[in-house]
């Protein structure tokens, strides 16, 4: 069985990400299950806190670590990431050396948004800033869910987005198992090793 962990980029209970992350976890290929983590509990990162960081970091760093493949939902904030998810990126790559968990993990991401147009560059901050750090984000086809709140729908009492957004979600999902089954995160492991050596 192999595991993608769910992340969050929004604390608020009711959060629109929130809910589409479930909607994705209960929609995962045969032999994937979902993991989840809450960041609610991540300070802000604090260089001071170096060789003693919180157990909320250390879990995070053990959670990213431990998954195949790990999927955001994330609203955007003023036109970027959130504060809380770039916290979350800065803790998990200190210590970079000998090798953080970022390095080689596939990802894939979502955005949901309550506006009609934006969102966008949320997903691509997320995923310029993993492939900077040596992870292996999904780069096509990205997945805004617009006007959020109107998508989520209820099926066999179930919740569920409407179909034709839930064909790209199942899409955006199937290409993040695509790239845990790949060569990518390996080729990322090798080119960190020859930069760094091996961990
Ligand atoms: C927003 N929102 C927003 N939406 C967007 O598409 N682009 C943006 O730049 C912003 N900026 C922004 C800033 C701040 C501080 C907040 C609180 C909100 C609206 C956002 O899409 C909406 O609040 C979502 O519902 C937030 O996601 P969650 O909390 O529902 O997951």
């Amino acid at each position: 069985m192999k595991s993608i962990l769910f992340l969050v980029g929004s604390l608020r209970a009711e959060s629109l990400n929130r809910r589409l992350a479930r909607v994705a976890a209960t929609n995962l290929p045969d032999g994937y299950e979902a993991a989840f983590f809450d960041l609610n509990d991540v300070p802000f990162y604090n260089e001071d806190l170096k060789g003693h960081a919180p157990e909320s970091v250390l879990a995070l760093r053990e959670s990213i670590r431990s998954a195949d493949g790990v999927f955001w939902a994330t609203p955007e904030y003023n036109y970027a990431l959130p504060g809380i998810v770039k916290n979350a990126i800065d803790w998990t790559t200190r210590p970079m050396l000998p090798q953080h968990p970022i390095v080689g993990k596939p990802m894939n991401a979502a955005v949901a948004t309550n506006s009609a147009t934006n969102g966008i560059r949320s997903l691509s901050d997320l995923k310029r800033i993993w492939a900077n750090c040596g992870g292996v984000p999904v780069t096509t086809f990205d997945f805004v869910l617009q006007l959020a709140q109107s998508k989520f729908i209820e099926q066999d009492g179930i919740e569920t987005i409407e179909p034709t957004s839930m064909g790209v979600l199942r899409f955006a999902i199937d290409s993040l198992a695509r790239a845990i089954e790949g060569e990518a995160g390996a080729v990322a492991v090798a080119n960190w090793t020859a930069r760094f050596g091996a961990a």
